[in-house]
Parts: structure tokens; C-alpha cells; sequence
């Protein structure tokens, strides 16, 4: 059973993407008021649309880089979940500058800002990609070295730090979560990220190129990364103040070529042809035990029953190829 988040109020950065927009559903299922603020950077906002006439829902456009845009929408909250970011390794490739302001400078401000706003609790998702290139015989826990390969996971690593520093005496308890490769069905649909993809791809043209079949990630649905965040917004202090947890589980993970099988069990006569030698030389396995452990928090979903019921909605056109720029993190329309 749910929470009770009856007479919280939680401000969601970032609450209209593909993560934010199942949480926010789900927060207002447990009984929050919740305050959004989002740029709506990708013209994203439809994933909120048939939210809004829930009056728990107030949605204020804004960019997390402004201070007064997010104390605006800021007042009144005991609780802070920082999402809003460039989110995946091209997009800030493709956009640097803004990443760093972005996902690192911006959420580092909102960060300073916290104590003096009166918010209680703070939540930031951060990823396993920090891990990336764990070549281990062990997996990787919340110890581990981090070893990032990417513009995107260098911005989340330099805000990781600024929270931890000084968590420990700030007023407001501070929490990262190092989220897995999210999958699942999103008002927000995003089919850059791999599990969508390829089952995607493997179900509308039959045909998939892969890169380093053999690389490992592990994997967690939208819905269990909301619970996830409110997991810890709903822990004691004492249990969460400065702490990092991996959201995920370990039976979850899986190289690219397990993806394509799993897929192919539910389609025949696809094409797979596998390469080596792409850019991205990610390839980590993740330990999961501690916040299991200490927050009792599980998954509820799981790839395999995901792929299928993604096969079914692609099969039945639920996503037409003519709102394609909004699937992805492709081309940012409203940041500068
Ligand atoms: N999707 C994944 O696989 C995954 C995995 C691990 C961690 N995470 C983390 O989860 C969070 C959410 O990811 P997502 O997949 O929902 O991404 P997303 O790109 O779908 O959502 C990001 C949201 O932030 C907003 N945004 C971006 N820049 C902004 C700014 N300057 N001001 C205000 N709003 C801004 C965008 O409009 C968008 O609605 C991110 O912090 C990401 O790093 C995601």
C-alpha cells in the first residue's frame, strides 16, 4: 500500500518528463499536493495534461535556473524532487554548455537554496551511469568508484558532491538516489533509452542494429522509480540524511543481446544485426542490497512482462510517427 501524503506538498523540478510525470500522478494517488515546475524543454507538456484538473495540481513553467522561478514554486512545500535535468549521454553532448548550467550549476543553486526556503526534505536522481565501465567480478554498490564516461554523468557526479558535502548539518535532509536505466509506459513515452527501443524497433520494422551485444545495465520501471523517490520521502531522517541508495534490482540486469531475445520472444521472423564498437562503452553491474535493506523498498515490475505490453500498444499504433520528436531527448525547443 501506498504512503499517506495527506497534507504534504511536494515541489517535483522536472515533474512533466518521463519519470516526473508518473511520479506526480502518483504522489496525487497518495493524497499530496504537488507543485510542478518544469520548462517544458521537448514541448512536453501533454504528459500532464489530464492531470491538471486536479486542484492538488498547481504547474508553473519555469527554468530551474531562475532562483525566483523556483522559490516561487517553492512556497508552501515540506519537500523537494529534484528531476529536471539534460537527460542522457547525447543530449548533452550535443548541447554542453546547457548541460553544465543545467544539471549542474542550476541544481546546485536550488541545493543552496533549501534551508532558507523552509523545505524539509530533498530528493535527487542521480544514475548507475556514474558507475560506467565497472569491470568487476563484484557488483557495483554505493561505495564503489565511480567512473563516468559521459558529459552527462560528470554533471550528475559534480552535484552528487555538492550534496553530500555539509548534508550531514544542513537543516534539510538530503538524499541521492542512483537510478538504473529507466523503462515502462509514461505519459512522457521516451524511446531513447533501450529496453522501449529496441522492443519498438524489433515490432514496427522487424529489423535492429545493436552495438557490444555483451554490455551489462540494469534496469527499472518508471513506477518503481516514483515509489522509489517516495520511498525516501517518507523514511525517517535518520535513515535517509546523506545517503546515497541504487534504485533498482538485481535480477533485473541484462546485456543488450538478453533485450533483443526477450523481444524476439514475442515477435518472429525480426533481423538483428550485432557490431562493435559504438561510443558508448558503458558496462556496469549494480548492487541493490541497501536500499532494500534499510528502506524495504522492492520492485513491482520487471522487463519481461514490460516487453510484451509494450509489443501490444506499439502493435495497436498508440504511438504515431508524427509526434516522434517528443519520444526522445533529441532536440531541446525551449532552453537557451
Ligand atoms: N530515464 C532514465 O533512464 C533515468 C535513469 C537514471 C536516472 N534518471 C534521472 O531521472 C530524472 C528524470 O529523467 P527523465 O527520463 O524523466 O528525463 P526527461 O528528459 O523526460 O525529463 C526531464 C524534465 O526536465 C525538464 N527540464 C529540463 N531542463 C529544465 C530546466 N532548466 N528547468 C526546468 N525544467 C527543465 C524537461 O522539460 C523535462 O520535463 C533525471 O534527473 C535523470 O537524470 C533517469
Amino acid at each position: 500500500m501506498e504512503t499517506d501524503f495527506a497534507g504534504r506538498r511536494v515541489l517535483v523540478v522536472g515533474g512533466a518528463g518521463y519519470v516526473g510525470s508518473v511520479l506526480v500522478a502518483r504522489l496525487l494517488d497518495a493524497g499530496a499536493h504537488v507543485n510542478v515546475l518544469d520548462q517544458l524543454v521537448y514541448d512536453n507538456g501533454f504528459s500532464l495534461q489530464h492531470l491538471l484538473d486536479d486542484p492538488r495540481l498547481t504547474l508553473m513553467r519555469g527554468d530551474l535556473r531562475d532562483t525566483r522561478a523556483v522559490a516561487k514554486a517553492a512556497v508552501g512545500c515540506d519537500s523537494v524532487a529534484l528531476l529536471a535535468a539534460l537527460v542522457g549521454d547525447p543530449i548533452c553532448k550535443r548541447y554542453p554548455e546547457l548541460a553544465r548550467q543545467v544539471n549542474a550549476e542550476g541544481a546546485a543553486r536550488i541545493l543552496d537554496s533549501l534551508d532558507s526556503l523552509g523545505v524539509e526534505r530533498f530528493v535527487f536522481t542521480s544514475t548507475c551511469s556514474n558507475y560506467g565501465i565497472h569491470e568487476s567480478t563484484s557488483l557495483a554498490d554505493e561505495e564503489s568508484d565511480l567512473n563516468p564516461q559521459s558529459l552527462y554523468a560528470e554533471t550528475k557526479i559534480d552535484m552528487e558532491r555538492h550534496i553530500l558535502t555539509g548534508a550531514r548539518s544542513a537543516d534539510c535532509v538530503r538524499t541521492v538516489l542512483r537510478i538504473a536505466t529507466a523503462y515502462g509506459l509514461s505519459p512522457r513515452m521516451r524511446f531513447d533509452l533501450t529496453v522501449s527501443q529496441f522492443a519498438r524497433e524489433l515490432a514496427t520494422t522487424a529489423e535492429l542494429l545493436v552495438y557490444d551485444a555483451e554490455t551489462w545495465r540494469p534496469y527499472c520501471h518508471v513506477r518503481d522509480i516514483a515509489k522509489a523517490v517516495m520511498t525516501v520521502l517518507a523514511a525517517r531522517p535518520d535513515a535517509v540524511r546523506g545517503e546515497v541508495f541504487n534504485v533498482g534490482d538485481e535480477a533485473q540486469q541484462f546485456t543488450k543481446r538478453m533485450i533483443v531475445e526477450e523481444a524476439q520472444k514475442h515477435l518472429s521472423g525480426t533481423s538483428v544485426e550485432f557490431r562493435e564498437g559504438d561510443t558508448d562503452p558503458r558496462n556496469y553491474r549494480v548492487a541493490f542490497g541497501k536500499i532494500a535493506d534499510r528502506l524495504g523498498f522492492r520492485v513491482d515490475h520487471t522487463v519481461q512482462d514490460y516487453v510484451p505490453a509494450l509489443i501490444s500498444a506499439v502493435q495497436a499504433g498508440v504511438f504515431c510517427a508524427a509526434d516522434e520528436k517528443h519520444y526522445g531527448n533529441y532536440e531541446v525547443r525551449h532552453l537557451s
